[in-house]
């Protein structure tokens, strides 16, 4: 949360019991060269979520996940609203 200038690449992430990689309220992000692998039968799984962030470069991933393999999002339902702190300037490419 309340990041700028963050990296993650070239991991594997495994069995997450909710959402993998979740960059809140930041900005700056690359995401590259991750194996995401959650059981296809498990729910909440998400790989990588940017949520109100700015300036996100997510590419070259495999995600294998029990629900979304990427969601943006801008907060939870009206306490997203209320904050008001969308996410802009999502790149992703690359994604299997
Ligand atoms: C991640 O792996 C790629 C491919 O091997 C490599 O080109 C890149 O430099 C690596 N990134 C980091 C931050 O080590």
């Amino acid at each position: 949360m309340y990041s700028d200038q963050i990296q993650i690449s070239n991991l594997t992430l495994i069995n997450s019991p909710s959402w993998f990689v979740h960059p809140v309220y930041s900005s700056n992000i690359i995401v590259n060269g991750l194996t995401i692998l959650a059981p296809l039968n498990v729910p909440n799984t998400d790989g990588i979520n940017p949520d109100s962030c700015t300036n996100v470069r997510i590419e070259d991933n495999y995600i294998e996940s029990g629900d979304d393999c990427i969601a943006i999002k801008s907060g939870w339902d009206q306490y997203g609203i209320k904050f008001g702190k969308p996410s802009e300037h999502i790149i992703i490419r690359r994604i299997k």
